[in-house]
Order: structure tokens, then C-alpha cells, then sequence
């Protein structure tokens, strides 16, 4: 099934802006936000000269302004005449040790990429509902799957609770007409890992985008991309004894 008009959170650069370069190519029409309107505009005026024939609709958005959320969508749906799949990709990679007396940092990961991915969930499935079908997606990360010492832990926390949002979802619609995917990245060159020590494994954003889109476009219940190393790597991760886990963090 060919999902025409894409939602996607988190537009204005990374994964977001990488993915909506990648479905303008598959002639797909698209509903961007984020809150820096500047690179969305510069992204719409782009995709409309290499594109011409898609819709592209742009809008600001904090997703943390929760009450926003369900307006912005409602929108972009009325934009693009409906809203075929919403991907949850809006995040930011603060973080501090725990106990450091950073709170704020790892409180505003939560925030974001949790309770914020939530509310993004709940006006994606009543939308969802309404029309009686839909694609959600949600971006995870491949550190869901394991705690890890360090800056990274609510990080790490907030994936895991996005991962199994999605699970529940999964369970609640296993016989549609919903379709929810959980996507778990590896590390893929971004703003955010820009600023992040990690580099393991690490993919730059064409090869990570494109497997990325490909998975999305399969839409599975839940796929690690790239592929290769991450699928067998989230396995182990699950098993892997706490000490080895510096590594990812
Ligand atoms: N790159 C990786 O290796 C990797 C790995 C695993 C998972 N991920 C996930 O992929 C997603 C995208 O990350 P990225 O790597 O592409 O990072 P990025 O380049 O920093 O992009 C983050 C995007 O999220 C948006 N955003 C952040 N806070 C927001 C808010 N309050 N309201 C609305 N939009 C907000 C930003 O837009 P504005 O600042 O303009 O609002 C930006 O477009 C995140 O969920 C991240 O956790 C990335």
C-alpha cells in the first residue's frame, strides 16, 4: 500500500529533513513541523523546485506544547486532504548523569521524546480512528533496548518507554486497520549526534536515511536500521551483561 501523504515530526533537520528528501523522491505529498519555521520553509521552497508536482505543507510546531498538537496536525491533514502516516521523530539527545544536579536535561528528554511522542500518538490514532486507517510511526533508537551508564540514561529511558508504547500498540491493533512500526536507528550522522561522543557504527545521514525510509515503507511491527550491524546488535544488547554497556553510551 503507497501511504500518499506523510506527516512527519521533527522536519527541520537529521533524520526528519532527511526522510522528507527521501519520500519527495517517491512523489509522496508531506505535512512538516518543528519549531524552527525558517529550515522548513527553506526545505519546502527545495522539495517544490526539484518536486513540482507534490504538496508539501509546513507548520510550527513545540510538541511540548501539547494542546498544539492535535491543532497543527488537524492543519496539515486539512493541507494535504487527509494524513496517510505520521512519523514520530520529533527528539533531542540532552542528557546528564543522573545525580549530577542536571534534572532540567534528563527532564526535558523525557518530556520530548516520551510524553511528547505520546501525545503525538493519541492525535495520530484519533485521526487514525476517524478515517479508519493509518500508518504511525514511531522513531525509537537501538539504546531502547538497553540501559546504559552515563548522559545517555534518560535517554535511554525515553526510547524504551517509546519501544514499548509501540509494542502495546502493536498488540492492541495485531489485526489492523492500523498499522504501527517502532523503528530503531543506529547512530546516524545529525544535529544530534553531532553533539554526541558516541560514533559507533556510525552511518552518515544518506545511507542512514535511506535504510531508514525503506524499513518505514515495509512497515514492520519493529526493525533496527541500518540493518546491519543493528538488527543482530539490538539482540545482543538485550542479553549483554551491564558492564559492556559503556560502549553505547
Ligand atoms: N541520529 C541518530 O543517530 C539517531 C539514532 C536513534 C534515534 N534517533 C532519533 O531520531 C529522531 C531525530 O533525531 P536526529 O538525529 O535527526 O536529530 P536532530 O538533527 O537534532 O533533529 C531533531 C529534530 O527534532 C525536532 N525537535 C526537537 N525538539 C522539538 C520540539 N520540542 N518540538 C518540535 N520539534 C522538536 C528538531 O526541530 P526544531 O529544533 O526545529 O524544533 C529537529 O527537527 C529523534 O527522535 C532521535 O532520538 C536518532
Amino acid at each position: 500500500m503507497t501511504r500518499q501523504k506523510i506527516l512527519i515530526t521533527g522536519a527541520s533537520s537529521g533524520l526528519g529533513a532527511g526522510m522528507a528528501r527521501a519520500f519527495a523522491a517517491k512523489g509522496r505529498d508531506l505535512a512538516l513541523c518543528a519549531r524552527r519555521t525558517d529550515r522548513l520553509d527553506e526545505l519546502k521552497a527545495e522539495l517544490a523546485q526539484r518536486y513540482p508536482d507534490i504538496t508539501v505543507a509546513v507548520a510550527a510546531l513545540d510538541v511540548n506544547d501539547h494542546d498544539q498538537v492535535p491543532k497543527v496536525f488537524a492543519e496539515l491533514s486539512d493541507a494535504l486532504g487527509g494524513i496517510d502516516r505520521v512519523i514520530v521523530n520529533a527528539g533531542i539527545g540532552k542528557g546528564a548523569r543522573l545525580g549530577s544536579g542536571k534534572l532540567w536535561a534528563n527532564k526535558a528528554t523525557i518530556e520530548t521524546n516520551l510524553v511528547a511522542a505520546l501525545v503525538q500518538t493519541e492525535t495520530a490514532l484519533e485521526m487514525f480512528n476517524e478515517q479508519g486507517s493509518g500508518h504511525l510511526v514511531l522513531i525509537s533508537s537501538v539504546l531502547g533496548a538497553k540501559g546504559v551508564p552515563g548522559v545517555k540514561a534518560a535517554y535511554a529511558a525515553s526510547k524504551a518507554g517509546l519501544s514499548s508504547l509501540g509494542e502495546s500498540l502493536r498488540a492492541e491493533y495485531a489485526k489492523g486497520p492500523i498499522r504501527v512500526s517502532v523503528i530503531e536507528p543506529g547512530y546516524i550522522e545529525s544535529e544530534m549526534t553531532a553533539k554526541s561522543k558516541t560514533t559507533m557504527f556510525m552511518v552518515d545521514n544518506d545511507t542512514g536515511v535511506k535504510s531508514l525510509v525503506a524499513a518505514i515503507e515495509r512497515e514492520p511491527g519493529r526493525a533496527a536500521v541500518p540493518w546491519w550491524p543493528w538488527g543482530p546488535m539490538v539482540q545482543l544488547m538485550r542479553v549483554l551483561p551491564l558492564s559492556l554497556t559503556k560502549r553505547f553510551a
